[in-house]
């Protein structure tokens, strides 16, 4: 069978993640989550002391930054400069450091380059904000899944709960975090989240996991 690519974009919170890894597993195909390059790499100038939207200081750091992407039983590791911190990225301050070290274009053309280079060799559906229209523009199939701001923010809630990462915040300090990276995500000038015109959209705010995954895969179906 020939290689095709499945392009997923949407806000923070819309179960994108959730819904490509799900459409992945019934294609029997590999989950690309690239949003954990960019808080590797948010993690490095929490590490290193940079503010993470300080181009001046960031893109100095990039060439001797390694954010690797490695695949052990179907499950993505990030590896920055070699170690595996899959485990560490999951907090909100790295969310927020992530979502400002991405507008940096410098940071962005290394880590489309990677997610380019997966593409090519492998059929596979890939998550961000930028997929559809500037990664793999010519994906056989484009998807912006999003739900409404209140439901982003609970399940949001609800995870960082579960990974005992919520810390003392409330849902609506949650809910103003969340509508800030998404301002930012959505404003910068670099690849901002957008949904490309011809992208499905796919509204999951009503939607249980599996209805979502469905809702792709009726787009998809003859593929399984
Ligand atoms: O999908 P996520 O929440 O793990 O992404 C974290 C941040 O990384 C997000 O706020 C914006 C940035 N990001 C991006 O700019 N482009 C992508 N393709 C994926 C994530």
């Amino acid at each position: 069978m020939s290689i095709f690519s499945v392009a997923i974009d949407g806000p923070a919170g819309a179960g994108k993640s959730t819904v490509a890894k799900g459409v992945a597993k019934r294609l029997g195909i590999v989950y690309v989550d690239t949003g954990a390059m960019y808080r590797a790499m948010g993690l490095k100038t929490i590490r290193l002391g940079i503010p993470s939207d300080d181009a001046e200081r960031v893109v100095p750091i990039l060439e001797e930054t390694s954010v690797a992407l490695e695949f052990k039983d179907g499950t993505q590791h990030v590896l920055l400069d070699g170690e595996d911190v899959s485990g560490l990225i999951r907090t909100q301050e790295v969310s927020n450091a992530a979502s400002k070290v991405s507008a940096i274009p410098e940071v962005r053309f290394k880590m489309v380059k990677l997610q380019q280079q997966l593409a090519k060799n492998t059929s596979l559906t890939m998550d961000g904000r930028d997929i559809c229209q500037y990664v793999l523009p010519q994906a056989e199939y484009k998807f912006f899944v999003t739900a409404s701001p209140d439901a982003r923010t609970l399940r949001r809630y609800k995870e960082l709960l579960e990974k005992g990462t919520l810390g003392a915040m409330t849902f609506n300090e949650l809910l103003v975090e969340m509508h800030e990276r998404d301002t930012r995500d959505s404003g910068r000038d670099c690849m901002p989240l957008k949904k490309a015109p011809d992208a499905i959209l796919i509204d999951t705010t009503y939607m249980s996991i599996e209805e979502s995954i469905d809702a792709v895969m009726r787009h998809i179906g003859g593929r399984e």
